[in-house]
Formats: structure tokens, C-alpha cells, sequence
């Protein structure tokens, strides 16, 4: 599919230049937002949908911040919701890059839900996206390789690698099944 970039005028992206390796933690971001009622469904918890925007939106900037350029969302893994986030609590996504290859990033975001009375803090989810770096034209460009500088780095990246090659796979199967669903 290919983006229309003159309907984009906010897509300014920087002349594609060979950059230097980034190390992960040069994306790493936190994106804190307190839920409000309008988040939330009437018994007060907070939409499993907002949670996903405000995920990509951490995985946005993490990803942006690695390539620089604008980036968008080309897949995102699937996501399970291990406890319910209430209005009044302060939703914090941790973000960062963890694999790459030419244009596509894999980013991790580890989402918590924090009682800004109590400080008492839950992990309630985390999930992992591809982005996609754009130039100018709207297209694919490169982005920086990933410096890997501690094995935790090292281990996420060998991670990343195996799940965006099981994420290939399923587009590809996915490619040949793409009429619509339909009685019988
Ligand atoms: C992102 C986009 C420009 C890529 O275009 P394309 O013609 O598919 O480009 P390519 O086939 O060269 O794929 C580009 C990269 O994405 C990766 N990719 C494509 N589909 C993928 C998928 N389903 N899962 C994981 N990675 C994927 C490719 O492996 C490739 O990575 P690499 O360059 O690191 O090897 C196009 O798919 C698009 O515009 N999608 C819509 C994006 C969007 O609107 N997102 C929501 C709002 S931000």
C-alpha cells in the first residue's frame, strides 16, 4: 500500500543519510497519562482501546526517536489485559527498540497502572509493534542498526528476530486468505 505523502504535509521527513548504530536505550520513553472518565466504560475501567492508542502512541515516539524520521505502525502482536486499569489511575507505557532490520522496528512496551495516592503500582500488559521508517516519498527507508551493548539488549534482539520472522510467516499465510469472511 503506498501513502499519498502530499496529503501529509506534517511528513518532513530529514534526507535519508546513512546514520550511525543507535543503542536501544537512546529510544527508551515513558508516556504517563491519567485515566479520566471519559476513558472508561460505566464500571469505571478504562477501555482495553485507549490502552492500545496510548501503546502505539509510546511505541510511536520510541520508534520515531530511533529512526529520524516519521514512522508508522505496520503490525502490532496481540495484546492481553491481566488486570483492569480504573479512572483516577495514572497509566505509564515504557517503550523502547528492541530489534531491527532495513526499515522496520520492533518496539516493546511495558504498560503499568499506578494509584497516584497510594503509589501502589500493577503491571497490566505489554506488547510489541513493527514500525515502519518513511522518507520524504512516503516510502520505506533504512533505519539505524541497533548498538547492542549489554545482553539484555543482545537476548531482546535475538527475541525481537524470532517473532518478526513468525510475523512474516503469518502475513504471508494471512496474504492468501484475504477474501472476506462469508456465510457457508
Ligand atoms: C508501512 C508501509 C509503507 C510499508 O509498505 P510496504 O510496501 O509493505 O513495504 P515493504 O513490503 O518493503 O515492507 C517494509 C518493511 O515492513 C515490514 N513489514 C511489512 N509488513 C509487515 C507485517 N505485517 N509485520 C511485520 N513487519 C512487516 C517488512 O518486513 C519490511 O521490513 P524491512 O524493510 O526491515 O525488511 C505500508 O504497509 C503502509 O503504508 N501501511 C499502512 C501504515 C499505517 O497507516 N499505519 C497506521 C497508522 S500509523
Amino acid at each position: 500500500m503506498k501513502i499519498d505523502a502530499s496529503r501529509f504535509p506534517a511528513l518532513k521527513a530529514p534526507p535519508e543519510v546513512q546514520q550511525p548504530p543507535k543503542p536501544p536505550s537512546k529510544s527508551l520513553i515513558t508516556l504517563s497519562t491519567l485515566m479520566m472518565p471519559e476513558h472508561a466504560n460505566h464500571l469505571g475501567n478504562v477501555h482495553g482501546g485507549v490502552i492500545m492508542k496510548l501503546v502505539d502512541e509510546a511505541a510511536a515516539i520510541a520508534a520515531m526517536r530511533h529512526a529520524g524520521s516519521p514512522a508508522v505502525t505496520v503490525a502490532m502482536d496481540s495484546m492481553s489485559f491481566k488486570q483492569p486499569v480504573q479512572v483516577g489511575d495514572l497509566l505509564i507505557c515504557n517503550a523502547m527498540v528492541t530489534f531491527t532490520h532495513r526499515s522496520s522496528m520492533e518496539v516493546e512496551v511495558h504498560v503499568t497502572a499506578e494509584d497516584p495516592v497510594t503509589g501502589e503500582t500493577t503491571h497490566t500488559n505489554s506488547a510489541y509493534l513493527v514500525f515502519v521508517a518513511l522518507g520524504a516519498d512516503a516510502r520505506p527507508r533504512a533505519v539505524p542498526t541497533l548498538a547492542l551493548e549489554t545482553d539484555a539488549d543482545r537476548e531482546r534482539f535475538e527475541a525481537g528476530a524470532e517473532r518478526q520472522r513468525a510475523r512474516l510467516a503469518r502475513r504471508d499465510k494471512e496474504r492468501r486468505f484475504s477474501t472476506p469472511p462469508r456465510e457457508g
